[in-house]
């Protein structure tokens, strides 16, 4: 049983009050600050009630209503609340004077230090440690807000909106004041705070209606040489959703500041964005491909929060998903629009499948709506995100791109400056769609299961051949297991697919066609006229829907696809498929060495027809499936086993196709000097090639990795140092020393240096995990160290896993080490420990002694709501 109290979505009752101003007023002193907040209040019913407000860790200092100061027997005060017991019954004033310590403040949440600046992380309940305040999401206010500071310490002041004034003060010329007013209506969580030594780098962009906005990127001194690839990135988001929603910026400035101790990725306050440094410092010097592409989006994913969180934010944190789910469909279809859709579905698919489904089968599985919490910050989860998105996705696709945008447009108009819910959007959504919800061609209410049930559902697919009549007869079957239960739950369930006749390969004999599968259509009938054999079934196209399935497709059928399909997706997924068999197979030791042989035959051919046009697609291809994948094909999870196996599959692979893969490497030389994103295809190529031919023992391509070390591409760099990392050779010592010895005095960059120590193998154990953590250069304070190291040290599989258990104690020694000074970012690690139950006894029995440790400290409610969920 649980010790600690949870939020229920059926609990939810409107605020009685409405706060359409606040005026909030912040005095920056040397080790405090003084708040004073003006709030006028009206109540909704014009009658007297409780006046609850949260506040966590503020002084009270002074409080009054409509200018009378308030008795103490007026209103009560707690650790968690202020109650005044009776309000009057029209609208009135109600003042607050407060105090607050952001100096000694480690937990990144509400107001704090970072680098001797000053900044404020308000989702989802910070603002209750700035200020007493409803501070739920469905309170909408305008802010009026003023800053004041010492000159010399805090030069820059900053809020969201715009600014109205600002001065020297009168009485003492040291200190500065600036007044900032948000003319838009915003939940607290989107405030912001900013107050430092920063330098600006601007730019200007116009939108297609010619208004002239300012770009304002903040950055430490020295810092601003790496903003052109955010400020890039950020014009090209606000020109896609012109172009494709409509949707323009509101404001006359949009601020970006860049820190370095922070959660999250980065935070859509209202014109005054908050970035982790990692996800706006960058070029092709420090950041690899990847990373570039994934900032690209994430500045995006904060820009589209403008309308898709702030204009129309969530009524209550229930309804998480229908900004962040939404938002993360916006931000991939953004990235899928500016690169290659077929290769950014395959990776949104690998993460969903490698993390998503990952987290829906285990302990804290939890539903895209849920309908109780206990901690909300448990909750920013790739169910939330990713699984959100993907239902969009598949709305999308039902309804066809050109309704859906009228979906789309219509669900704004209606909830912009309110604060909705998950049915308001899928409600306007059709409503916008097709202007009468019989018209919708699939069942809404029962696509609304999506959200209200856990689980990933199981679809199994059985194919019989009509010869006579040139019929394919597709039958399905699902099967919904939610709570970990098997249920009746039906679900809509898209499904793109085609055919291939086996001879004529590469064109598909039915073009992409969609069946929705739900309870009173499960039978598919494929008329193939003048078609004499069976053909080849490309199935789930694109990943039409979240669920896996199991069909009685042939090793033939499946190498087929891997060599024809002209769906990147599906060709992608059959070669993952046969990987994955092949592995599992050595695994149970049953090697098929007739498959093993087909498959390096398909490679070897996929190799000649991409290895010029598309590098990129080809590496994909060669990338062996994900670990946790790999885990999940077993009932009992042996870690070790798993690890070695795939490796040794690996060197399998590399050996069978080593002269090819050699020549190719040598090809490719000349293009990966190219500026991301030119180029990118070739050295995520070469990085794969690397890591097979390292494996195999070659030489030569160690001695060039070493080298490559100091290459001017990151992303060469990083791929020799991942090529190098699981020998544990005297090259790889080489090549990780020279590689610090370059990016010592970048913070950002040494991320990778640490989270790489911690992830390679070693044989001197578990010493070099603590020497990291009491390295010079280790920050105890910023999370992108922590998870540098404790997540690196959670993906070494051998030190990690070790059969004594140390590895696993070790990780709950130091979980309860970060819990006291950061919940939120011990609370997300712990997570590590959620698969215990899977694995072989000698890793299950370890890692419960571990869980039990962590359990029987004194730890946050953060941590231990998902302990105990571990538990259970
Ligand atoms: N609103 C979130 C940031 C956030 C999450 C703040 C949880 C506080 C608690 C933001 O929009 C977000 O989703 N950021 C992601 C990156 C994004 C591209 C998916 C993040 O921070 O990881
Ligand atoms: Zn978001």
């Amino acid at each position: 049983m649980s010790t600690q109290k949870s939020i229920k979505l059926s609990d939810y009752v409107e605020y009685p009050y409405l706060i359409p101003k606040i005026y909030l007023d912040f005095d920056i002193r040397n080790d405090y600050v003084v708040v004073q907040s003006s709030m006028i209040i009206k109540p909704k019913l014009n009658e007297s009630s409780k006046l609850i407000l949260q506040g966590n860790r503020i002084k009270l200092l002074s409080i009054s209503i409509n200018g009378k100061e308030l008795n103490k027997d007026d209103y009560e005060i707690n650790d968690k609340e202020l109650i005044i017991d009776s309000t009057p019954i029209s609208e009135f004033e109600l003042k607050i004077k407060s105090q607050i310590d952001p100096f000694r403040n480690t937990s990144l949440e509400g107001l704090y230090l970072s680098s001797g600046m000053l900044t404020t992380q308000c989702e989802a309940e910070g603002f209750r440690s700035i200020s007493y305040h409803p501070d739920r999401p469905d309170v909408l206010s305008k802010y009026t807000v003023r800053l004041e500071a010492d000159r010399t310490l805090y030069p820059i002041l900053l809020s969201n909106g715009n600014k109205k004034y600002s001065g020297y003060l009168s009485n003492n010329n040291l200190r500065h004041e600036i007044i900032w007013e948000d003319p838009f209506l915003k939940p607290s969580y989107l405030f912001a705070l900013v107050a430092g030594k920063l330098n600006l780098v601007s730019e200007r962009y116009t939108t297609n209606s010619g208004r002239l906005i300012d770009i304002k990127i903040y950055v430490e001194s020295g810092d601003e040489k790496y903003t052109k690839h955010a400020i890039n990135s950020l014009k090209k988001a606000m020109k896609w959703d012109e172009d494709k929603y409509g949707l323009e910026y509101d404001l006359d400035e949009y601020k970006i500041v860049a820190v370095r101790h922070f959660n999250m990725g980065a935070m859509e306050n209202k014109g005054l964005n908050i970035f982790n440094s990692k996800l706006v410092l960058a070029d092709s010097k420090t950041s690899t491909d990847d990373e570039l592409e994934r900032i690209e989006s994430v500045i995006a994913h904060e820009y589209f929060h403008n309308w898709t969180g702030n204009r129309i934010t969530c009524r209550d944190w229930f309804q998480l998903s229908l900004k962040e789910g939404l938002t993360v469909f916006r931000d991939q279809s953004f990235t899928s629009d500016l690169h290659s859709p077929g290769l950014k579905r395959i990776e949104d698919v690998s993460f969903l499948r490698n993390f998503q489904f990952i987290e829906d089968k285990g302990p804290t599985s939890h539903a895209v709506k849920p309908k109780e919490y206990i901690a909300i910050d448990n909750f920013y989860t790739t169910t939330i995100y990713e699984k959100g998105a993907e239902l969009i996705r598949m709305l999308e696709l039902m309804l066809g791109k050109e309704r859906f945008f009228k979906g789309m447009n219509l669900y704004i108009k209606t909830f912009d400056g309110s604060a909705a819910t998950t049915e308001d959007f899928i409600n306007s959504l059709i409503k916008g769609a097709y202007l009468e919800e019989k018209n919708c061609p699939f069942d809404v209410k029962k696509f609304l299961n999506w959200y209200y049930k856990s689980g990933t559902p199981k679809v199994h697919i059985d194919q019989s051949w009509d010869s006579k009549n040139s019929i394919l007869n597709v039958s399905f079957k699902q099967q919904v297991d939610c709570d970990k239960i098997s249920d009746n739950t039906e679900m809509v369930i898209p499904i793109l697919y085609s055919c291939y006749s086996r001879e004529k390969e590469l064109i598909p004999i039915v073009e992409d066609n969609l069946f929705v599968l739900d309870k009173n259509n499960k039978n598919l009938k494929i008329k193939l006229p003048g078609e004499k054999e069976a053909p080849v079934l490309s199935i789930f196209r694109g990943f039409s829907s979240p669920v896996v399935w199991e069909s009685d497709l042939s090793i033939n059928d499946y190498l087929f696809l891997f060599l024809n399909d002209n769906d990147y997706f599906s060709r992608w997924n059959s070669g993952q498929f046969l990987m994955r068999e092949i592995i599992k197979k050595r695994l149970c030791n049953n090697a098929n060495y007739s498959l093993e042989d087909k498959f390096i035959y398909a490679i070897k051919k996929s190799i000649k027809s991409l290895e010029v046009n598309d590098p990129f697609f080809l590496a994909t291809l060669l990338t062996t499936p994900g670990f946790a994948e790999l885990e999940s094909l077993f009932e009992k999870v042996d870690p070790i086993n798993i690890y070695r196996e795939s490796l040794n599959f690996q060197v399998l692979i590399g050996n069978k196709i080593l002269h090819q893969l050699k020549i190719l490497a040598k090809n490719l030389l000349v293009n990966i000097n190219h500026e991301w994103p030119m180029g990118k295809g070739e050295r995520k190529l070469l990085g794969t090639i690397w890591s097979y031919l390292t494996l195999t023992g070659d030489k030569i391509v160690k001695k060039n990795c070493i080298e490559s070390i100091s290459h001017p591409s990151m992303t060469i760099a990083r791929a020799a140092l991942g090529a190098l990392k699981p020998l544990d050779s005297p090259e790889t010592e080489e090549a990780s020393n020279s590689f610090y010895n370059i990016w010592k005095e970048n913070p950002v960059v040494l991320d990778s240096w640490f989270a790489y120590e911690a992830s390679r193998p070693n044989k001197q154990g578990i010493d070099v995990i603590e020497k990291l953590l009491s390295h010079s250069k280790f920050d105890w304070k910023a999370p992108n160290a922590i998870r540098a190291v404790l997540g690196g040290f959670s993906k070494n599989i051998e030190l990690f896993h070790s059969h004594d258990g140390q590895g696993y104690l070790f990780m709950a020694d130091k979980l309860i080490e970060v819990d006291k000074i950061n919940p939120i970012t011990a609370s997300r690690i712990v997570k590590v420990f959620s698969k215990w139950k899977s694995y072989v006894d000698k890793n299950k029995e370890g890692m419960y002694e571990s869980i039990l440790r962590i359990n029987k400290a004194n730890i946050s409610s953060n941590t231990r709501e998902v302990v105990e969920l571990i538990l259970k």
